[in-house]
């Protein structure tokens, strides 16, 4: 069976060197804990950095975003052929950007299946049904499924969903995308409650908590316990 997966979303926090020193701080002790799939998810910047630190080590990386495009004149993307080189994982369509930056469910899928011909692994984040049934016309070119429930109002509030909730998401996700589909949550996961997630989920996805290293660690080792 697949390990739990734990992937920190840093956000737009950490400069270069706020990033190395996190690594330099936590990077050994997350990669000796056994039982749990780690990925540090930094902002474009340190993702060439981090590849060179992490290298080798059990903590596996992923980018924040990728472009819709292959290659081209769009100024300012990010491809995926470019992020393959450096990283396994990437989010797609995390409600900041669907919210803060207009991303339509056709700019989603479209990444999604740039991401899946870069051979990188996807992690599309979800906040209700509609945007699952999206997905499901690009079911016979995704084989796995990485979906990251995570209800608008649990995000950054300190007020994650009732684990019921996310096991019945989970459920239907699983009935909409196939039951090898892996379904974590995300919204203000910490490491008072993670094993309360990880009980009804493949993993999480905390973002708040993953900004502190030895609180990024403390939540991978509660995770463990
Ligand atoms: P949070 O963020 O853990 O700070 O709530 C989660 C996310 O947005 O991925």
């Amino acid at each position: 069976m697949a390990k739990p997966l734990i992937i920190g979303n840093w956000k737009m926090h950490k400069t270069l060197s706020e990033a190395v020193a996190y690594v330099q701080t936590v990077g050994d002790a997350l990669h000796h804990l056994d039982g749990v799939d780690i990925v540090l998810c930094p902002a474009y910047p340190a993702v060439g950095l981090l590849d060179g630190l992490l290298r080798g080590t059990r903590v596996a990386l992923g980018a924040q975003d990728v472009a819709a495009w292959d290659e081209g004149s769009y100024t300012g993307e990010v491809s995926a052929k470019m992020l393959a080189g450096h990283c396994h994982y990437v989010i797609v369509g995390h409600s900041e950007r669907r919210r803060l930056l207009g991303e339509t469910q056709d700019m989603i899928s479209e990444k999604i299946q740039r991401a899946h011909e870069a051979g990188l692994q996807p992690v599309v984040c979800v906040s209700q049904e509609a945007e699952v049934d999206a997905l499901v016309p690009l079911k016979s070119s995704i084989q796995t499924w990485i979906i990251a429930f995570e209800p608008l109002e649990a995000i950054g509030t300190g007020k994650p969903s009732d684990p019921a909730t996310v096991a019945a998401f989970n459920t239907m996700v699983r009935k909409k995308l196939g039951r090898g589909t892996r379904v974590i949550y995300g919204g203000s996961v910490d490491a008072g409650n993670v094993r309360a997630y990880l009980a009804v989920s493949d993993g999480v996805l905390p973002g708040k908590a993953s900004l502190d290293p030895q609180g990024f660690l403390a939540l991978c080792q509660a995770a463990v316990a």
